[in-house]
């Protein structure tokens, strides 16, 4: 795909810290990455690389504890960290929403999915009861729910369906930006998998852009048009899942491609990366993925690694990146 298209969304040096007991974190460092108009952009990495803060920040949405320290955030051309309250109240589910992995687990267990999906458009826009409710039939009928379903209280439908009425929830104002932050994580996986269709066909009927973030980057490469892998609070990779599903550059995703059984497709082996995230408190000096790595050389230690085009629209955050055949 080597057409210009529309930027949405384009974060740039992003940099987010917490206050902790124990200092400060460092959660987030120099973060640039854009979003196209209509492009599934997923965002994968270990638990504790920073997704979630970066999915926060977009919807200004971190807590007390959290500061971002520096970049820029904008959104079709507006910075999202200058917004007013009532800017920030229309750009919240209307220009873009966001689902949690425990959301199906936040809806209000004494009221109806109905009136939970009417209250939801009924906040942003003036409607005649009548006509909210035939919308949140409609938005039933988008996640495959029956809409003679919408008396029904949360605790009569299954988790899938708990989470699939958040999706409809998360839809109901059109936004053109939908963030998913592991969705799915807390589902088995068959209904893992049927979500994650649903959300592709919604994609496509709708013209969202998505954002989908987990840790799972096999499951990654099934639906996004690019990936970005984070490290420690860094991009590692950016890439084109062509050029992923050719092999990765950065150490990094490599290790994480073969640390899943996929979905679909043959099983590989299960082949863990050994250790862990180090601690963003004091990260040691040079590359974050030094102590992990297998293909670590001195030089690493000099500097983090800066993140350099190394093919169209790949960037890769390496001294010693893994090469192609032939390259
Ligand atoms: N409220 C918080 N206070 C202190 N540290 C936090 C807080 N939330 C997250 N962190 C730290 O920030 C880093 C990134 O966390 P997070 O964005 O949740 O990562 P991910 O979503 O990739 O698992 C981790 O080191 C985590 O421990
Ligand atoms: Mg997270």
């Amino acid at each position: 795909m080597a057409e210009k298209r529309e930027v949405l969304l384009s974060v740039k040096d992003l940099n987010v810290r917490y206050t902790a007991d124990r200092g400060q974190v460092q959660a987030v460092t120099d973060v640039n990455f854009e979003i196209h108009r209509g492009e599934f952009f997923g965002l994968a990495g270990e638990s504790g690389c920073g997704k979630s803060t970066v999915a926060f920040s977009i919807m200004q949405l971190l807590k007390g504890a959290a500061h971002i320290s520096g970049g820029s955030i904008e959104f079709a051309g507006k910075n999202v960290l200058a917004f007013t309250k009532e800017e920030l109240r229309t750009f919240r589910w209307e220009k873009s929403s966001m689902v949690l992995q425990s959301a199906m687990n936040n809806l209000n267990p004494v009221v109806t999915i109905g009136s939970q999906l009417m209250d939801a458009i009924l906040a942003h826009e003036a409607l005649p009861k009548k006509e909210a409710v035939q919308r949140a039939k409609e938005l039933l009928k988008l996640v495959n729910i029956d809409e003679n379903r919408i008396k029904a209280y949360p605790h009569e439908l299954s988790g899938g369906m708990r989470q699939r009425v958040v999706i409809a929830m998360a839809l109901a104002l059109k936004p053109d930006l939908v963030i998913f932050d592991e969705p799915t994580t807390a589902l088995d996986v068959v209904v893992q998998y049927n979500i994650i269709r649903r959300i592709q066909e919604l994609k496509a009927k709708m013209g969202f852009s998505v954002l989908f973030i987990t840790h799972d980057l096999p499951l990654m490469l099934e639906m996004c048009d690019r990936i970005a892998i984070m490290y420690a609070g860094r991009m590692a990779e950016i890439a084109p899942v062509g050029d992923l599903l050719e092999g990765a550059s950065h150490p990094y995703t490599s290790g994480l491609l073969q640390a899943f059984p996929s979905l679909v497709g043959p099983r590989k082996p299960l082949k863990g990366i050994m250790g862990s995230v180090p601690d963003l408190i004091t990260p040691p000096p040079g590359c974050l993925f030094y102590d992990r790595c297998a293909y670590r050389q001195k030089d690493c230690l000099s500097a983090p690694p800066p993140l350099e085009a190394v093919g169209e629209n790949h960037t890769c955050a390496c001294y010693h990146r893994l090469k192609k055949e032939g390259e």
